[in-house]
């Protein structure tokens, strides 16, 4: 392996990493931006393409942007891809402290009414926007006057005539009360993944917090937006190009840099800690309570790929030594998790050869992997995707070389989440950054 930079440092530990938009909404398991910037600075040129295909809340997307890069991104849950397109699309803020001004002044003359309703009766009108979707166990998770409130907020972000790139900034906004440290919520915790149930010994001011969610937010965007400024041109575009990486919908040969870090094997359910958002925005996403946690399987490395009902079913995963072996260990001792292990590396070749698919020849897939371990055995998944990639033949003339493989120790208070170090322990303190290179096939 001929290495490029075997004496950088890739820490970031004492970096801010919300800078800009890095910070709009809560996501599990960031990127640190600085690491991001490192590689499109050293793979790219103002103006070429950054891909990310499983873009999370949209570090890569938001950093290349700032670079003067054109983004593309994709993500199989519909939150991320909601994140992924407000972080990386500068809007002016003027735009959007006139646009909350007046939808701040909608949803107040509407409390006013509310408010005056509880002596008389509240119009039909009123009534209506206040209307909750169908959500499980609503009552139990979030009080009564939360409901009322999250309702109307929402009833004039998506009824009011505004830009869409607005009214998505103000979607994220109204997401980040719900997913949020200290969310509106009966719950703790809810970024990661297991909800613990928390009630608010009164109701949080839903209203108060949405004026200071969208203060602070548009300051972010204010800086993200002067920061693209000082480095666009017209052409640079952020576009999220679909969801599914195991199927990327963009041509071949059409990237100049891949960067992106997959999800864990078996660490994060993401689909449980985005529940409450996704089941609030229904209608926006199209997508029933039911559909989404159907949508569930489809992730890559999630527990829920088999169920134990479907039995062990053939996958269609290349012949990795590796991924054989450690199939064989786990499987000893948890048959299925065995079998979900080993789907996680069937999928991840599928998104390998999709990424080497679509990036230019001579350009770089930059991927940042942290060993996870199941059932308290070390998966070393930066290993595994050095085998797989050398098996590897792509369209039937190309392979991804391995070029470099540099650890970098986690930042623990910013990626080691308090559910992962409960599962994981210590260990999962480091992960790998490696840079794979597109090259002709000589063999
Ligand atoms: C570790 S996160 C990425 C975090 C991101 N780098 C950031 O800084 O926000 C992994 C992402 O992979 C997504 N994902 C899981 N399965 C996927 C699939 N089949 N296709 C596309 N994205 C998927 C998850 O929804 C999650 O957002």
């Amino acid at each position: 392996m001929t290495t490029l930079s075997k004496k950088v440092n890739l820490d970031f530990s004492v970096d801010n990493t919300l800078y800009a938009s890095h910070g709009l909404h809560p996501f599990a398991a960031k990127c640190p931006p600085q690491l991001v910037r490192w590689a499109i600075e050293q793979f790219t040129q103002p103006c070429e393409i950054v891909f990310d295909p499983m873009a999370g809340s949209g570090t890569t997307l938001a950093e290349a942007r700032m670079l003067g890069r054109s983004v593309l991104g994709m993500d199989l849950d519909p939150l991320s891809r909601l994140l992924s397109k407000v972080k990386s699309t500068p809007i002016e803020p003027k735009r959007l402290h006139a646009a909350s001004a007046r939808l701040l002044g909608k949803i107040d003359a509407d409390y006013e009414l509310l408010k005056k309703s509880n002596k008389r009766r509240s119009s039909s009108k009123l009534v209506e926007r206040c209307r909750p979707p169908q959500i499980n166990r609503l009552d139990y998770w979030f009080l009564p006057q939360v409901v009322t409130d999250l309702a109307l907020i929402k009833y004039h972000i998506l009824a009011s005539k505004i830009a869409p790139e607005i009214r998505d900034f103000f979607l994220a906004a109204f997401s980040s009360l719900i997913l949020a440290r200290t969310s509106v919520a009966n719950a703790r915790d809810i970024v990661h993944s297991r909800h613990h149930y928390q009630k608010h010994e009164h109701p949080p001011d839903v209203r108060k917090r949405f004026h200071q969610r969208l203060r602070v937010m548009i300051q972010m965007m204010s800086d993200f937006w002067q920061r693209c400024k000082e480095v666009s041109t017209q052409n640079v575009k952020t576009c999220i190009v679909g969801n599914d990486a195991r199927t990327i919908p963009l041509p071949a040969e059409s990237v100049d840099l891949i960067f992106t870090s997959p999800p864990y094997c078996n660490a994060l359910d993401y689909v449980r800690a985005h529940a409450f958002t996704v089941a609030w925005l229904q209608d926006f996403f199209q997508m029933s309570q039911a559909e989404y946690t159907l949508l569930g399987r489809q992730y890559i490395g999630t527990e829920r790929a088999i169920n134990s009902s479907d039995g062990l079913c053939e996958l269609s995963h290349p012949e990795v030594h590796l991924v054989k072996e450690l199939a064989n260990v786990v499987g000893a001792i948890d048959p299925h998790k065995g079998v979900i292990m080993e789907k996680y590396f069937a999928d991840m070749w599928q998104v390998f050869l999709e990424m080497g698919r679509v990036l230019k020849p001579g350009r770089h897939l930059v991927i940042v992997v942290c060993p996870s371990h199941i059932r308290k055995i070390e998966i070393p998944t930066h290993e595994v995707f050095h085998e797989m990639t050398k098996k590897m033949l792509i369209e039937k003339k190309y392979r991804l070389n391995q070029t470099d493989c540099i650890q970098r120790t986690i930042n623990e208070r910013r990626r080691l989440l308090p559910y992962m170090q409960e599962v994981f322990g210590r260990r999962m303190r480091t992960e790998y950054v490696i840079v794979f290179q597109k090259v002709a096939n000589r063999r």
